[in-house]
């Protein structure tokens, strides 16, 4: 069994450019570190297709993230960690051959941060078709808090609005208001929406103007981030495994300039990618 000592970066995983979002900010916290971005963008988007389907192309990324030498590897995509994040964590770490290396999702840092937000105990998720199917969020939330009832709403619509460019555009309101009024109608009482899907933070103003003032919105960037420093700090072993140069690798399975351009409406900044194959 061989246990890498060379520090190597940490690996963030996302089916196409969402996690972006969640890498600016993990950045923003912790701008010490490296990072490998590996967006799938080729195979995007995950959030209608079936379980085994993203169970099978989150694997190859940590496969392929692993092997570019990441002891800890995030997987900055709801889809990925509702369908597939247990079974990595649970069939295919402890018999790989380093069963020291860790994998993380978003989903359980998001949950753990809404008793921070909600006073009804009513809670409201939105997510990709594949997040709500997988109903990762009411099972999350039922184990930590029990008393909370949740209401989840897919929008297939609003991945595609953000990758076309038209979150800011008048055309997005009826699609954002169309699913906020859905899940608000099924749940009068809910006082707080979870934002679980990498994209939504850039549709957040739209969805802010569709709701009433008291519901607060929760972004999980910042939650996955803080979630990530008080993990190293709790696990020093994996901290000192992890090189510090403060340098990005984008990669893409995509077309490199492609994701350059949409990578800056993540992002704001420009960024440098190359493509990769990740397929056996
Ligand atoms: N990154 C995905 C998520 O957070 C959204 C994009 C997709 O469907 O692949 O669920």
């Amino acid at each position: 069994m061989s246990h890498p000592t060379t520090p190597a970066p940490i690996g963030v995983f996302d089916s196409g450019y969402g996690g972006l979002t969640i890498l600016s900010e993990i950045c923003r916290q912790l701008p010490q570190y490296d990072y490998i971005y590996l967006g799938d963008n080729a195979r995007s988007p995950y959030g209608t297709r079936s379980f085994d389907v993203i169970n099978d192309f989150t694997l190859q990324a940590v496969k392929y993230l692993f092997d570019a030498g990441c002891p800890l590897v995030i997987l900055a995509c709801n889809t990925a960690s509702a369908k597939a994040l247990r079974e990595i964590q649970q069939h295919y770490l402890p018999y790989s051959e380093d069963p020291t290396r860790r994998v993380l999702g978003v989903i359980r840092p998001t949950v753990e941060a809404i008793s921070r937000f909600t006073k009804s105990r009513h809670i409201g998720v939105v997510a990709t078709p594949g997040t709500v199917s997988s109903h990762s969020y009411a099972t999350e939330i039922g184990k930590l808090f029990p008393e909370v009832t949740v209401e989840e709403q897919a929008c297939p619509m609003w991945v595609p609005l953000v990758e076309y460019g038209e979150s800011n555009a008048p055309g997005a309101d009826y699609f954002v208001e169309k699913y906020t009024a859905e899940l608000m109608q099924r749940d009068p009482k809910i006082d707080t929406i979870i934002l679980g899907c990498t994209h939504y933070p850039l549709l957040r103003p739209k969805i802010r103007e569709a709701l009433p003032e008291s519901v607060e919105l929760i972004s999980q960037g910042e939650l996955v981030a803080s979630s990530l420093a008080d993990y190293l700090l709790r696990h020093p072993e994996m901290e000192h495994r992890l090189s510090q140069g403060g340098e990005i690798s984008y990669r893409t399975t995509e077309c490199p300039e492609k994701f350059e351009e949409l990578a800056s409406i993540f992002t704001g900044t420009e960024v440098r990618a190359t493509r990769v194959k990740i397929t056996g």
